[in-house]
């Protein structure tokens, strides 16, 4: 079973940290995995974070069916919310999630100039549970832009303001948040995609959500990946398992064939997919859970 270490006192730091940051920015992005939308949420985020506007941005967009991540852009995209992805590696997306967030923000600078204030930089703070890509996407965001411009009220110390341009600051560290981590369907989602410690679950159970998974959503990818027939991938999934671990020349390490699985997914390997299923009604929903 997938374990993640995040206890009540974890929480409460984490949630205090980003809400003592809250007040010295004008909007929160929030970076999640395309590949799991649902499982890569935090589940007080909004709570959290309130009215604050907020962008939701799905990372490794190159990893994930595109099909989904379509629709998942625009379910996740409301009133005073919206969504993108990306490939945060990609200096093409890059630029077009700049592009995004200058649309996004524009009534405020308006607002701002409405009232005469002209030269003020719209601030900027990124969240996430761990391995969605923060640190990837504020490098990425910030390339070339080390000029920081010191600590500021409401800051932990040591953070520092990062000045991307004339329109956007950017605090340089992100806000670490927790995922739903008490569901096992999560877990296993996280740590299918690396979202969780290999040294915190049991690979073999996490092969065995993998097989069960690509069997139901995308039927031919062991077959056309692995040295296995089609008609011979199919439950019970065990089997299917020590099938695969003899059919790649691991005798009975099957260990080692779950670790292969595991990888070949995070790697792209096995082809572009989505864990959480749009046509499963897998909106986001924050739920409340005590700290
Ligand atoms: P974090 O700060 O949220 O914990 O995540 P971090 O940036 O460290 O990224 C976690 C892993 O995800 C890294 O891989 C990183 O390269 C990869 N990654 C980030 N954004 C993208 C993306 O858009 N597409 C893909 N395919 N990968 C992405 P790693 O294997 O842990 O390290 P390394 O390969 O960079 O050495």
């Amino acid at each position: 079973m997938a374990h993640i270490q995040w206890y009540p006192g974890h929480m409460a730091k984490a949630k205090k940290e980003v809400q003592s940051q809250l007040s010295a920015v004008d909007i929160v992005l929030e970076i999640r995995d395309a590949r799991i939308p649902t499982a890569s949420m935090n589940p007080m985020l909004d709570e959290i974070i309130k009215s604050k506007r907020h962008m939701i941005v799905l990372n490794k967009k190159d990893l994930a069916d595109p099909l989904q991540t379509k629709d998942w852009v625009k379910a996740l995209s409301g009133e005073n919310k919206m969504a993108i992805a990306i490939d945060a590696k990609k200096m093409s997306d890059m630029k077009l999630f700049r592009q995004s967030l200058k649309e996004f923000t524009q009534d405020i600078q308006q607002k701002w100039r409405n009232k005469g204030i002209l030269h003020k930089s719209i601030r900027v703070m990124v969240v996430g549970i761990p391995n969605v890509g923060k640190s990837t996407f504020i490098n990425q965001f910030t390339k070339q832009k080390k000029a920081q411009v010191g600590n500021k009220p409401g800051v932990t110390k040591g953070q520092q303001w990062i000045k991307i341009d004339k329109d956007f600051e950017l605090l340089d560290t992100p806000g670490i948040l927790w995922p739903k981590f008490e569901d096992q369907e999560v877990a296993n989602k996280l740590a299918l995609t690396g979202g969780i410690k290999d040294t915190h679950f049991y690979k073999d159970d996490v092969a065995l959500f993998a097989l069960e998974f690509f069997l139901h959503y995308y039927p031919d990818a062991i077959s056309s990946h692995y040295p296995i027939k089609y008609e011979d991938v199919h439950p019970p999934y065990p089997e299917l398992l020590m099938d695969l671990t003899k059919s790649m020349g691991m005798l009975e390490d099957y260990d080692r064939a779950a670790d292969k699985i595991i990888r070949d997914f995070r790697e792209g390997k096995l082809g572009r997919m989505t864990l959480d299923r749009i046509e499963e009604g897998n909106i986001l929903r924050n739920e409340e859970v005590r700290d």
